[in-house]
């Protein structure tokens, strides 16, 4: 999902990116190996919410109590029962691959126990589907639709609990799909899940504790929790890769990995104090994941600044934690600028985002719903990835423009976006990059977090006023078309140019 509005934003601008870029380029530049997708999630487009068997999750609780501008997920674009037809336009289209992610609540409905035959049949067909016109499956097992018996049972991710239940669910998907599934994540951008739904509170499961909250939470601890749930997550990711690989893998030839959301984070001014507080932002975003996954442990910054706080890995977990991944997802979308707070250190009681000692500064969201176009940003991320944590391979999971869903379906700013974007990535495989993929966000307009289907992301336009919920391509789906199938693109999309990154690798 995408995800612009956890944190405080505050405006600025953005002046003097310098040159232009804009090569030509054609889908024959990348790997025949290399596939292009673009993505989905379960609660965002399959709708059917109370049918066949499927129970809440936590994201219809969120949404039924009104966050989501009053609209729910209920029926979202009723891709559940219109699968075929939305795996037929992506067959039109040329796409390689589709990214979508299982609901939990629908394929286990109390989240442990017995498998819904309805829910089993239904992901069964959608990927015999996708297979039937050589479409590769990439599925994600949770993004943040927590079944709600287990938040209601035990708090869902802040008990370690959760890493038994997990762990199951992901054996019973890999046992009755992994035969045709290649391509696994397990928690989809834990990061902003965690952020959102456990320090600010106004993101599913929405707890948090005053003074912390942006909502008045009913219960949580903004101080604890979210490194808590982290913790969790992690034990339940090794878990579910440990099982993988031991009963799976070998038979099944897949993949298992784990998805972050990135920023590009800028210092917002050239002082030493905001290139420091830069590398503690990257700590806490992107190390608090990838140090664990890579090093088998937490970032020693997030370790002094959070204290008792954060929970220490024993060494049969970090052992279990470390190499834990065949390749990273990478979501990102936007460059963020940041400058130091260390001030916030001096308060007695702190949360996750006082802890990290910095203030984020929007370049882009007060002005416009779109995103500036900064492909170096998606290239600066992967240079990051690949310098700090060894170029794992990775797949681009999400990227993709916001536009009014009311908006023409001449969408020519996701064109634009879409065209810098996969440029960005060729350029940064050029330069020795590991990437294996990119996926746009979204395949259709997608029932988005906060705002429902106000903004929208989709290749597809989907009319919500249409009892039928009809489909029509935008432009951008044309163009994705006719790159996949081989034509040549790329001229001089505005505002793209060259950033000194030096300045951000400060040495860890
Ligand atoms: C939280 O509660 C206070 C006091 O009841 C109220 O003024 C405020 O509007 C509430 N905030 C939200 C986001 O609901
Ligand atoms: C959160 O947990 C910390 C550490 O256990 C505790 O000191 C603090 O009082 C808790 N805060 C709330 C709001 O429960
Ligand atoms: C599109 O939606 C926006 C925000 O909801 C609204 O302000 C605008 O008037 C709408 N435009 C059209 C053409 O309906
Ligand atoms: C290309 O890779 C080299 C070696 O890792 C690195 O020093 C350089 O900064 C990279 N260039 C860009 C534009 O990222």
């Amino acid at each position: 999902m995408s995800n612009f509005l956890f944190i405080q934003l505050l405006l600025i601008s953005l002046a003097g990116l310098g040159v232009c870029n804009g090569e030509k380029y054609s889908r024959d530049d990348f790997p025949p190996n290399f596939v292009f997708g673009s993505g989905t999630s379960a609660y965002q487009v399959e709708g059917a919410t109370n049918e066949d068997g499927r129970t809440p999750s936590i994201w219809d609780t969120f949404a039924h109590a009104g966050r989501a501008g009053g609209a729910t997920g209920d029926i979202a674009c009723d891709h559940y029962n219109k699968y075929k037809e939305d795996v037929k336009l992506m067959a039109d289209m040329g796409l390689e691959a589709y990214r979508f992610s299982i609901s939990w609540s629908r394929l286990i409905p109390n989240g442990r126990g017995p498998v819904n035959p309805k829910g089993l049949q239904f992901y069964n067909n959608l990927i015999n589907e996708l297979l039937s016109y050589g479409i590769q499956p990439h599925v994600s097992l949770f993004n943040f639709d927590l079944p709600q018996a287990l938040e209601d049972e035990y708090g869902g991710w802040v008990s370690q609990k959760i890493v038994r239940d997990f762990t199951v669910y992901a054996d019973v998907c890999f046992r009755e799909f992994g035969d045709r599934v290649q391509y696994w994540s397990t928690v989809n951008e834990p990061n902003v899940y965690l952020i959102g739904g456990y320090d600010a509170g106004d993101t599913p499961p929405q707890r948090c504790s005053p003074p912390f909250g942006k909502i008045n939470c009913t219960r949580g601890n903004s101080s604890i929790e979210p490194y808590m749930a982290a913790h969790h997550i992690l034990l339940a990711h090794a878990s579910t890769v440990k099982l993988y690989r031991k009963n799976y893998q070998e038979k099944q030839h897949g993949f298992i990995g784990l998805c972050i959301y990135t920023f590009f984070y800028i210092p917002f001014t050239d002082s030493k104090e905001d290139a420091l507080a830069t590398q503690r932002a990257n700590d806490f975003l992107i190390g608090w994941f990838l140090d664990p996954l890579i090093f088998g442990d937490y970032p020693r910054i997030m370790k002094e600044n959070a204290g008792s706080r954060i929970p220490s890995f024993t060494k049969a977990e970090s052992k279990l934690v470390k190499g834990a991944f065949d390749f990273i997802g990478v979501i990102h979308y936007m460059a963020i600028h940041v400058s130091d707070k260390s001030s916030n250190l001096a308060l007695k009681h702190r949360d996750y985002n006082a802890d990290s000692a910095t203030t984020l500064v929007d370049i882009d969201l007060l002005t416009s719903l779109e995103v500036s176009i900064t492909p170096w940003t998606l290239e600066g991320v992967l240079e990051y990835l690949k310098q700090v944590y060894g170029n794992p391979p990775i797949f681009i999971y999400e990227n993709g423009q916001r536009m009014l869903h009311n908006s023409s379906v001449e969408d020519t700013p996701r064109v634009k976006y879409m065209e810098a974007y996969i440029e960005g990535v060729l350029n940064a495989m050029r330069n020795g990059s590991n990437t294996r993929g990119y996926f746009t966000w979204s395949f259709l307009d997608a029932f988005e977090l906060f705002d429902a289907f106000e903004s929208s992301f989709g290749l597809y336009y989907v009319d919500i006023e249409d009892p039928d919920l009809k489909r029509y391509p935008k432009l951008s789906a044309h163009w994705y078309s006719d790159f996949l199938k081989g034509k040549t693109v790329g001229s001089d999309p505005e505002g793209l140019g060259e950033f000194d990154r030096n300045v951000l690798f400060t040495s860890k």
